[in-house]
């Protein structure tokens, strides 16, 4: 049985470093036998939630959401900004969590950082795990966090083994995880 994986970085930067690792597992989970749908972040735009929202969703978060639920899993890379959430993705979950479609309960996520610095924004991902799980989203416990991006992230694999090694036993193990939990 397929497992069915939506890739999303969210970056809209040409050249951006996140597209380009985001690239790199959805080649491993490919091969791994998964059916990846990427979508574009550009597609996402959602005006900033204020809070007396009823109805539909605006068009960016509805698209996000309906891909999510057609979907079993997620894998996304995020920017980390100042050492947290990048605020228009915290926007668009913020949007999601007001969907009475619940688009992330029951849905499992690995979540992957490119960064210039030598952190990997590890703690933007730490912080993106909290509001996933909270809406019922089952997080991988690992983390990919790749600093020093511009020369870490080569075309079909990443520069340091170990870091290509962390990469593919992730992605593995959250193939075989999705596919799991989309039969309990
Ligand atoms: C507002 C802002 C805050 C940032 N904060 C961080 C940070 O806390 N940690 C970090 O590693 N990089 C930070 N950066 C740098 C981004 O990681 C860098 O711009 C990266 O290339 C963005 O991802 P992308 O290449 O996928 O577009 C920040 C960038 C911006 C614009």
């Amino acid at each position: 049985m397929t497992v069915k994986l939506l890739a999303l970085a969210a970056s809209t930067r040409a050249g951006s470093h996140n597209k380009r690792l985001l690239a790199l597992a959805v080649a491993q989970a490919t091969q791994l036998g998964a059916d990846v749908t990427v979508l574009d972040y550009d597609d996402c735009d959602a005006p900033i939630y204020k809070g007396d929202h009823s109805g539909a969703l605006p068009a960016g978060a509805a698209k996000l959401s309906a891909a999510l639920r057609a979907s079993d899993g997620w894998l996304l890379a995020s920017p980390e900004y100042n050492w947290s959430i990048a605020g228009g993705l915290k926007n668009l979950i913020d949007w999601l969590s007001v969907d009475a479609a619940a688009p992330l309960k029951g849905r499992t996520g690995l979540l992957m950082c490119a960064s210039p610095s030598t952190r990997g924004g590890i703690s933007g991902l730490q912080h993106l795990q909290v509001p996933l799980e909270v809406l019922g989203m089952w997080v991988y416990p690992q983390l990919i966090g790749i600093g020093d991006a511009a020369n870490q992230i080569g075309a079909d694999r990443l520069t340091k083994e170990k870091d290509q090694q962390h990469l593919v036993t992730c992605v593995t193990d959250f193939v075989r995880a999705t596919k799991a939990l989309k039969h309990a």
